[in-house]
């Protein structure tokens, strides 16, 4: 069997052949090497990063901010929050109650409350603090992350 390197390469020279062109060896292999990717390679799915920097809000603790990552929460938004210098929480959102996003944010306070019915939420780490004013909400779901104070990037796993 062929590898794809193989099947541009005798391409390249059929190509180059019939229409009478002539390139050196080296030019190409600088051709196929320009058109190799691993297509064989499995996705990177070891985790979403955030440069913590890019978000003013978490340069404190007790700062919190929200973020839409592709691949993470089905795209809704979720919360950063800084629970300590090095420590980071993140979880959905998404209002465990009846699935209103949860934006209310006082950078003071801490929980943040749903604009729907009036569910609040920890800060730290999503946890119901006060019950909506009708039916019942769960903790918000967490992500389990990791943050590299070198580089300050946090890294999320789906
Ligand atoms: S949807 Fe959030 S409190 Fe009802």
């Amino acid at each position: 069997m062929k590898t794809t390197t193989e099947t541009r390469r005798r391409f390249l020279f059929q190509a180059t052949s019939s229409v009478g062109l002539m390139l050196t060896a080296p030019m190409i292999a600088s051709i196929v090497s320009g058109c190799e990717t691993d297509e064989t390679a499995a996705p990177d799915l070891s985790g979403l990063t955030v440069v913590v920097a890019d978000y003013p809000e978490l340069s404190v603790v007790g700062g919190i901010t929200t973020v839409i990552l592709e691949g993470l929460n089905n795209s809704d938004p979720v919360f950063i929050s800084r629970i300590d210098v090095n420590t980071y929480a993140v979880f959905s959102a998404i209002c465990t109650h009846q699935g209103c996003q949860v934006f209310d944010i006082d950078q003071q306070a801490d929980s943040v409350e749903c604009p729907c019915h009036n569910a609040r939420y920890a800060k730290s780490d999503g946890s119901v603090v006060q019950q909506p004013d009708s039916g019942e909400a769960t903790d918000l779901p967490r992500f389990p992350s990791t943050f590299n104070s070198s580089t300050g990037i946090l890294t999320i796993n789906p």
